[in-house]
């Protein structure tokens, strides 16, 4: 009974350990190579396939080793008997060796395409319901054909590799009949001559039974290790994510100004960023302003290493960026954007997230100062739980979230990424002043489309395809009747 339960026990343990090990790796990965990868697919490497192998862990089960003893037990025995008769059961041998890595290979094949089959459909229908509205209001006609397609893969991927078992078994047990049959003429034969009496023949017989039964066992075994390794591959990728290297200085907060200097950045053999030359002194409010696509969020991203591989320099006070400790940069630094990530957990702990030991008290002060006074119409208050993304919320309801946050947190500098635009004017309007009180020495760079808020900068600077073009103060820049002078009449007219 315990040797029985021992084994499904210590795959519990190795899959609860692979769990554990996945999650780690993806915290701890390069957010450059958690951006390039599908959702569906990690997901269905951190679950499908993580499943998968604990029913192929259990099918090649605890015995492995022991047929494996029985087998060259039982070889020995019939050798012993009646080793002219044993030389038949050889012809097996070849036979045996050549269908198993045949079939095995093929198998390891079918192994691989179920499970990219599989990814492709967590993937499809992960997406299907996070555009679930949007995509109502569009014909659905690509999707069906793209979905059969995904469908088909994964039923063909089956067929296939249940055909491959199937070959494989049946063409084992025919050469197996065919040994047998030859076995009983060449050892009555020699029972005739009497060189064999018939109890030996039995006994050898019985042997016989017992290690094909062993070598089946055996076999199906080594057939399920072909069918796991691409799995294991499937999730040693996950495992194998290239780690972030968090070491190096401790960044304690801005003590005089972030210099920018020569910064260029290549992504995909695309400028994003050329030749940035900036310099923000510590409490600074920096407005970034430029068009759509003109690399302003990527040039606030490289601060809290979001965004790495730039070429020149940035130095934090006396020190390049590089040679901080990104855990200790991002502590210190805090961002709102248009994209709030919240997760499937209660209102506390989604705010717990940006300081881990604040009160209950604490908690409702930051929602305030984040004007999120729908909070008081939620039925459980801090303990409602939110939803998937926060499904329950309207976007401006979860930018105030990630604004409270971002009180709490209270970080040395502040990275306002559109973080207001999803708020009517005055609630933009009454937060900006509760963020200016509140962050009135530290430093902000805020990036914005909205120039009704552009009055809390001191230093403006403009963007424009990579490249800063105009800098300077809110008076000296509508003076120069440049870039942004153009961009501020437009937005007054309109
Ligand atoms: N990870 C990435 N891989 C490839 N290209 C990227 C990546 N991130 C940004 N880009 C490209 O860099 C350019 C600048 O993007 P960025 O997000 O910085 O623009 P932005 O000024 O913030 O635009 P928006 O006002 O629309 O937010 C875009 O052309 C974008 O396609
Ligand atoms: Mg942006």
């Amino acid at each position: 009974m315990l040797k029985e339960a021992s084994f499904p026990y210590a795959s519990f343990k190795l899959l609860k350990e692979l769990r554990q090990e996945a999650f780690v790796k993806i915290l701890g990965s390069r957010p450059e190579f958690i951006y390039k990868r599908d959702l569906g697919d990690i997901i269905s490497r951190v679950s499908n396939d993580i499943f998968t192998l604990k029913e192929s862990l259990q099918k090649i089960g605890v015995d492995l080793l022991s047929q494996f003893f029985t087998v060259i037990f039982m070889i020995g025995v019939l050798i012993y008997i009646d080793w002219k008769l044993f030389i038949i059961i050889l012809l097996l041998v070849p036979i045996l060796f050549f269908s198993l890595s045949y079939f095995g290979k093929l198998r390891e094949k079918y192994s691989k395409y179920q499970q990219e089959s599989i990814s492709n459909y967590t993937q499809f229908i992960s997406q299907l319901i996070q555009g679930f509205e949007l995509l109502k209001l569009f014909s659905t006609k690509i999707l069906k054909i793209k979905f059969n397609k995904i469908n088909n893969d994964i039923f063909n991927a089956q067929v296939k590799s249940i055909l491959t078992d199937v070959f494989y078994l049946s063409s084992v047990e025919v050469v197996s009949y065919f040994t047998v049959a030859l076995i009983i003429s060449y050892g009555g034969y020699r029972i005739i001559n009497g060189e064999l009496t018939t109890g030996e023949f039995f006994a050898f017989l019985g042997a016989l039974l017992i290690l094909v039964n062993s070598a089946q066992v055996f076999q199906r075994g080594l057939l399920h290790i072909k069918i796991v390794q691409p799995i294991v591959r499937r999730i040693q990728d996950i495992l194998n994510l290239p780690q972030e290297k968090d070491e190096g200085i401790e960044f304690k907060g801005l003590k005089k100004q972030i210099i920018y200097k020569n910064v260029n950045l290549e992504i995909d053999g695309n400028e994003i960023l050329k030749d940035i030359n900036l310099s923000i002194k510590s409490g600074q409010k920096l407005a970034i302003i430029g068009l759509t696509g003109s690399g302003k969020s990527t040039l606030v991203k490289l601060l809290p290493a979001l965004v790495r591989g730039y070429r020149g320099e940035i130095f934090i006070d006396e020190h390049e960026l590089k040679e901080y400790k990104p855990s200790s940069l991002r502590k210190h630094i805090g961002m709102i954007s248009q994209e709030v990530f919240i997760f499937n957990d209660t209102l506390r702990n989604n705010l717990l997230i940006a300081k881990p030991d604040a009160t209950d008290e604490q908690l409702l002060q930051a929602l305030k100062k984040a004007k999120a006074n729908f909070v008081e119409n939620l039925e459980n208050g801090l303990d409602t739980v939110l939803g998937e993304k926060g499904s329950r919320l309207s976007g401006g309801e979860k930018q105030r979230i990630s604004i409270a946050r971002i009180f709490l947190k209270n970080p040395e500098i502040l990275i306002i990424d559109e973080g207001t635009s999803a708020l009517d004017v005055e609630t933009e309007e009454y937060i900006m002043d509760e963020i200016k009180n509140h962050f009135k020495n530290k430093t902000i760079l805020m990036i914005t489309h909205r120039l009704s808020i552009i009055d809390v900068a001191d230093k403006i600077v403009v963007i424009e395809n990579g490249k800063i073009i105009e800098e300077g103060s809110f008076s000296e820049l509508i003076k120069k009747k440049g870039a942004f002078y153009r961009f501020y009449t437009l937005s007054q007219n309109g």
